[in-house]
C-alpha cells in the first residue's frame, strides 16, 4: 500500500514540475503561427515581401489593404477580381480573430477597437517586441532596410517562426536578449 501510494505521489509531483517547467515561455510552439498556406496568396503577395502571416493583422486591416491594392504603400499591388476575391477570403478566414495562436492573440489585443493598423509593424505588440533593438540594425543596414523586411532577420519567418533563437541580424548575428 505505502509503496503504491509513493508512487501515485511521486508521478504527480513530475507532472507537477513537468508542467511548471513547460510554462508559457518555455512552450515549443508559443512562436510558431499555424496559419494554413494558400498557393495563390504565396503567389501574389510574396513579390515584394514575405507572404505575411495573415494571423498577425485584424480582419478589418486585411479588408482595407485588399481594398487599395492600388495604392499599396509605394506600389501598385494591384489582382484580377476574381484573384482579389480569393485572396480576401483566405485573408478573413486566418486573420488574427480567427487564430488561437499565442502571437496573434498578443498583437490583436495590443491593437486599439478604433484603430486599423495596415501595418503589422506598426501593431503596439510588434513595437514593443523590437523596441530594444538599435536602429543602426535595421535602418541604415543595406541588408535589412526596413522592419517590413521579416524574412531577412528571422530566418524561419516563412515557416511562420518568430522565436528567439532563430533569430539572425545581416551583419549584427545572433540576437542576444
Ligand atoms: C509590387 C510589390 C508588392 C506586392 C505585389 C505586394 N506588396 Fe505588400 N508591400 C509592398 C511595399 C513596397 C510595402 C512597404 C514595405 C516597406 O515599407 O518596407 C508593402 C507592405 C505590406 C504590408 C505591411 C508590412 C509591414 O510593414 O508590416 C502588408 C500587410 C502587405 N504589404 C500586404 C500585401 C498583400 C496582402 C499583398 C498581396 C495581395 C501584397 N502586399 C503584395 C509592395 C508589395
Ligand atoms: C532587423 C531585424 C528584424 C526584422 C526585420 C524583424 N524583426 Fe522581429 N525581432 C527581431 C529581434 C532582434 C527580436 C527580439 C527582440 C527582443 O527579444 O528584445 C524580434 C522579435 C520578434 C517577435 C517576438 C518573438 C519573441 O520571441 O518574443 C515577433 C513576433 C517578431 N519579431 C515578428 C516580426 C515580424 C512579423 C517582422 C516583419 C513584419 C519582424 N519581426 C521583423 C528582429 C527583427
Amino acid at each position: 500500500m505505502f509503496n503504491r501510494y509513493r508512487l501515485i505521489s511521486g508521478l504527480a509531483l513530475g507532472l507537477f514540475f513537468s508542467a511548471a517547467f513547460l510554462s508559457a515561455d518555455e512552450y515549443p510552439g508559443k512562436y510558431k503561427l499555424n496559419s494554413a498556406s494558400n498557393p495563390l496568396y504565396e503567389e501574389e503577395c510574396s513579390a515584394c515581401h514575405l507572404a505575411y502571416p495573415p494571423a498577425l493583422l485584424p480582419q478589418r486591416s486585411w479588408q482595407v489593404i485588399m481594398d487599395n491594392l492600388d495604392k499599396h504603400f509605394s506600389e501598385n499591388a494591384e489582382v484580377d477580381d476574381k484573384t482579389a476575391a480569393e485572396l480576401g477570403r483566405y485573408l478573413q478566414q486566418y486573420a488574427a480573430e480567427k487564430s488561437r495562436d499565442y502571437l496573434a492573440q498578443k498583437f490583436l489585443r495590443s491593437i486599439a477597437n478604433n484603430d486599423t493598423p495596415l501595418r503589422i509593424s506598426k501593431v503596439p505588440y510588434f513595437l514593443k517586441e523590437h523596441h530594444e533593438m538599435p536602429q543602426r540594425m535595421y535602418k541604415n543596414n543595406p541588408k535589412v532596410k526596413s522592419l517590413s523586411q521579416c524574412e531577412t532577420c528571422h530566418q524561419q519567418a516563412t515557416q511562420g517562426n518568430y522565436h528567439e533563437e532563430q533569430i539572425n541580424i545581416p551583419g549584427f548575428g545572433a540576437w542576444e536578449d
